[in-house]
């Protein structure tokens, strides 16, 4: 096949964020917003790249060259995608690569993880290597590891396996969960968390106050236990609950900042079951789990409190070849 077009969920954390980064789990469900690739063979041995959504325009490297000399931020990610994909299978034809997402970057969807599984997916298709969930996600991993030195992997096993999923660092587990979907309230706060710089926060607390982090990682860590049963009985009173309870330990870590406090107080007081974060903090967006018939006040609220609705479902499917 010379040719193949691509796509990868967002994601959304629902709880256990940055506890899954010290050997515990998180739950993430993906969401249907969605980021695409078009990926084309080319005679000459280069990889060119176009990602307007990242202001990367017609970028080009030879194929001996990937991943020295310099990289362009923005095509960072899919050239070390195809570095890894051709290393491990030996590949050295010319490729031509354009993405393109649903939803902007500044989201903290994880257009990263997304656009790194799609390569992955396309170019086992294109070139014929057959891979399971379980090689895409490794070898996606580990192309993010080599761009950005951190992260527990979360992101990428939700870009490749879709659905909710239960996931302990790295993929030591990845556990999809089989549920009925629910109603989450999405708000952005409008400012970008630079989620590496946070982890590297949250890191020097640790280090200076190891038992105060780590037992409040225990209790993140038995909120999520707790929290995936509640979403396997479909029980979401309860499972707001955990959510509200993993938001105070999220900002007795510091994490949270005023205007995401604003927006899942307004959330909570028009009938949310539960409120909180998504992600690293420092940002990006909250999420609020409702009764259906309480969506529309809950909508009201935080756009009242700033907050900008985006409008997803969860629970979407994984990567996946449109043609
Ligand atoms: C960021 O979206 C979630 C963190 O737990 C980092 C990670 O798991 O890679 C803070």
């Amino acid at each position: 096949m010379k040719e193949v077009s691509v796509s990868a969920p967002g994601k959304l954390i629902l709880l256990g964020e940055h506890a899954v980064v010290y050997d515990k789990p998180c739950i993430v469900t993906a969401v249907d917003q969605r980021l695409s690739c078009e990926i084309s063979s080319l005679e000459k041995r280069i990889l060119e790249i176009n990602a307007p959504d990242v202001g990367v325009s017609n970028y080009s490297k030879s194929i001996e060259e990937l991943g020295s000399g310099d990289i362009e931020k923005g095509a960072m990610f899919i050239e070390l995608a195809v570095r890894n994909f051709y290393k491990a299978h030996s590949f050295k034809s010319g490729l031509r690569i354009s993405s393109r997402s649903e939803f902007k970057h500044t989201f903290g969807f994880g257009s990263s993880s997304a656009v790194t599984a799609c390569v992955m997916k396309g170019l086992s298709e294109m070139l014929g290597i057959k891979l399971t969930e379980r090689e895409i996600f490794d070898l996606s991993y580990k192309t993010v590891l080599d761009a950005q030195g951190v992260g527990s992997g979360f992101d990428v096993a939700s870009a490749v396996y879709g659905g909710t999923v239960y996931f302990v660092t790295s993929g030591k587990k990845i556990e999809p969960l089989n549920i009925k979907n629910f109603n989450l309230v999405v708000g952005y706060s409008g400012e970008k968390a630079d989620t590496a710089s946070i982890v590297k926060e949250v890191a020097e607390k640790r280090e200076k106050n190891p038992e105060k982090i780590d037992r409040i990682f225990s209790e993140i860590e038995e909120l999520v236990d707790r929290a995936k049963e509640a979403i396997v009985d479909s029980n979401w009173e309860k499972l707001g609950l955990f959510m509200n309870r993993d938001q105070e330990l999220l900002t007795e870590v510091g994490v949270s900042i005023k205007k995401l406090d604003e927006m899942i107080d307004a959330a909570r007081k028009s009938g949310a079951y539960g409120a909180k974060l998504s992600g690293a903090g420092g940002g990006d967006c909250m999420i609020a789990l409702c009764p259906p018939e309480k969506i529309a006040g809950v909508k009201t609220a935080i756009s009242d409190a700033d907050g900008e609705i985006l409008d997803v479902k969860v629970n979407a499917e994984g990567a996946r070849i449109e043609k």
